[in-house]
């Protein structure tokens, strides 16, 4: 009997020693060959409640926050440059590694990663496919330098061009912001998890922190959401709460934006991350109301919730619902099975290089181009160049979006590259020398981080004049006026107004914030060996006054229904340059629509042939119009588009398909979405201005 209990406690150690032990809740001590969490063939679910009733609950707090400020002084440095201090701790105990998070949306913040053209650029290619391939490369350059969430998209509504953020979201109109949203969110994902931010109605920066907006829930639904409810669908793995109050509450606070539309009615089952420094909600209340995760430390999480614990009010399912919430995406981006293996060198690599070149190309827009001067002939033999911005790569805002690549190519360095005859660098105050010697004159200007961007106290903020500033519409008028040709090329993150020069130049190109290879794109389009084929996504008013005011500054605001196309649609505006417009350097013609109702879809399909004597790309989009709505609804609005290449007199039949669903609004008095039994009309068009085909749908 001795023996044989000898031997029994014998196997015991061995087993102990081998495989680890766990302690039930009933205190029983069990013996398992490996936690079923480390399984990685197990279902994500089973191993998220496996590992969460091993956890203690000061455990599942601390996965819920940045950490301890006092303790963590490597991550307020790293704060000020962006390099660290986002991550969650690692629990070495149970092996649950932390979330390491870093900025886009332009590009990876870390490291000397690639530069892309600013979002609003890339919104301006329409092209959800290319977008989709930034997205892989930023979320590989992320895991490179080894984090696993990046804080992009931006998906915000440009509700008004001088939004000092509007260069990191994709313009004004819900679907494109939908559309590239996804897009993006796909290619990331491939990797390392997304973020969408800032949820919701995040769109003045100044009072950023306390602004509270008013807003009826027609207007949240229809027209601030639409696109969060899409990234939710794309399976984004998290959303970032935003620092304002919607309707008296700020967001981390507010069950209805959180629990009731993100985490109920949508689904989503990721985590909520506070904007960084939301220290000003309270933590129950936070917590209760669905935000799962504070960064970038525990101010209102963290201490409280363990001090809420000790005292016996802590919300046990609010906090296990978060918790699991964030086991579930460590599991299902592989945190838990092995790091991912990324070359700390990718940025180099001549496929990043490309894929950043072809970013700012596609996104530049040709505004004007008088008796069609451009493309320039390489024959040229002398070209004078003016402006700040000239041989000054312009890269975009000062905050958590900038990003630091290798190199970054000047508009004069790119024209420099490929073109064999004379340059002239020009001195802005003494004009008239280099005007008289120039076949051609190129202004560049715009604005910068100081003037645009995330409000930082000193730099960036909103934008309450849309104009350049006062010596570059001086300086474009003072060299147009005697310049044989003269050029303007802007760079910026959001609408200019150009009327007080526009009259003078002979063609204008908007290039955003382009990126590190700017320089080449721009020359790319102003030498033809590239064919603009970018579209506006964001109308170019004549004036400040044509637009909503912009309410910066304000601690209480009032948000209306309309704003950008659909606003100056439905008052009659005029825009100087509409929302999708952009030109080419050949001609398109569009013919034979028809329309199909598929049931949950409507195909939308046409003929479209390039006309000209050039390859080119044409973004054909599809608007909706309501006749005899019994509400107020938009004249018309986009709910379809593509991007598609033609060589000369090449012609294709398209198909565009519309989600019946997107043909709903949100009828407020049943709180639910609801169709109208209406004539729908379809409109094929080159702009919101520029119908070329039109349909009409009923749908019985
Ligand atoms: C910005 C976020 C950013 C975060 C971390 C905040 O100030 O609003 O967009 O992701 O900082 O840098």
């Amino acid at each position: 009997m001795k023996k044989r209990i000898y031997t029994l406690s014998v196997i015991l150690l061995i087993m102990l020693v081998n495989n680890g032990i766990t302690q039930s809740n009933q205190n029983i001590i069990t013996i398992e060959s490996a936690p079923l969490y480390k399984n990685t063939k197990a279902p994500i679910e089973e191993r998220v409640e496996d590992l969460l009733k091993r956890m203690t609950v000061e455990e599942k707090i601390e996965q819920l926050s940045g950490g301890n400020i006092i303790y963590n002084i490597a991550g307020i440095t790293g704060l000020v440059s962006g390099s660290s201090g986002f991550n969650t701790p690692d629990n070495e105990r149970l092996g649950i590694p932390g979330l390491k998070f870093t900025d886009g949306p332009r590009g990876v913040r870390i490291g000397n990663s690639t530069c892309f053209a600013v979002s609003e650029s890339r919104a301006a290619s329409f092209n959800t496919k290319l977008e989709s391939k930034i997205g892989y490369a930023m979320g590989l350059e992320a895991a490179a330098n080894g984090h696993n969430c990046l804080l992009a998209p931006c998906i915000n509504v440009v509700r008004h061009p001088g939004w000092g953020r509007a260069q990191e979201s994709y313009g004004e109109d819900t679907y494109l912001l939908g559309e590239m949203g996804k897009a993006f969110i796909e290619g990331a994902q491939k990797t390392v998890m997304a973020n969408a931010k800032h949820y919701a109605v995040n769109n003045i920066e100044n009072t950023r922190q306390f602004v509270n907006v008013i807003i009826d829930e027609r207007t949240l639904r229809e027209v601030y959401l639409p696109h969060f409810e899409k990234a939710v669908n794309s399976k984004v793995a998290s959303v970032m709460s935003s620092y304002n109050r919607v309707n008296g509450l700020y967001v981390s606070e507010n069950e209805h934006l959180l629990k009731d539309i993100l985490k109920e009615d949508w689904g989503f089952d990721g985590f909520v991350v506070s904007d960084w420094f939301a220290f000003k909600i309270r933590p129950l209340r936070a917590l209760n109301a669905g935000l799962d995760v504070e960064m970038p430390y525990g101010i209102s999480y963290g201490p409280p919730l363990d001090i809420a614990k000790r005292i016996g009010i802590i919300p046990m399912e609010s906090l296990d619902d978060s918790v699991k919430r964030v086991l579930r995406q460590k599991f299902r981006f592989g945190l838990f099975d092995g790091k991912v293996n990324v070359d700390k060198n990718i940025y180099k690599t001549e496929e990043h290089k490309n894929l950043a070149l072809e970013s700012s190309r596609e996104g530049i827009v040709l505004l004007k181009n008088k008796n069609n001067l451009l493309p320039l002939s390489k024959n040229i033999s002398t070209i004078a160049m003016f402006g700040d911005a000239a041989n000054e790569a312009r890269l975009g805002d000062n905050g958590s979006s900038s990003v630091t690549p290798d190199y970054a190519v000047t508009p004069y360095e790119g024209i420099k590259n490929k073109f064999n005859g004379h340059i002239i660098l020009a001195n802005n105050n003494d004009t008239t020398g280099a005007v008289s010697k120039a076949d051609i004159s190129i202004i560049v200007v715009g604005l910068t981080g100081q003037d645009e961007g995330e409000f930082l106290g000193l730099t960036g903020g909103d934008r309450t004049n849309l104009n350049l500033h006062r010596e570059d519409e001086d300086l474009i008028k003072n060299v147009c006026k005697s310049a044989n040709k003269c050029i303007v090329v802007m760079e910026a993150g959001s609408a200019i107004v150009v009327e007080p020069w526009i009259d003078d130049v002979d063609a204008l190109i908007m290039a955003w914030y382009p990126g590190q290879e700017g320089g080449n794109a721009i020359a790319d389009v102003l030498f033809g060996d590239y064919n603009p084929s970018g579209k506006l996504p964001i109308t170019f008013g004549k004036s400040k006054d044509q637009y909503p005011p912009l309410l910066t500054n304000r601690l209480r605001v009032t948000y209306d229904y309309y704003h950008g196309y659909k606003y100056f649609e439905k008052n009659n505006v005029e825009p100087r340059y509409p929302f999708g417009f952009g030109l080419s350097y050949t001609t398109f013609e569009y013919s034979n629509i028809d329309i199909k109702n598929n049931g949950d879809e409507i195909n939308v399909t046409f003929d479209i042939k390039n006309t000209g004597s050039r390859e080119g790309a044409e973004v054909p989009q599809i608007y909706v119009g309501f006749e005899n709505s019994k509400i107020d609804r938009p004249i018309k609005e986009l709910k379809g588009f593509t991007k598609i290449n033609l060589l000369p007199n090449e012609s294709k039949n398209i198909t565009i398909p519309i989600r019946i669903k997107d043909l709903e609004y949100f009828d407020t008095t049943k709180n639910t979405w609801a169709l109208e039994d209406i004539q729908y009309n379809i409109y094929v068009a080159s702009s919101y201005k520029n119908i070329r085909l039109k349909g009409t749908l009923n749908l019985d």
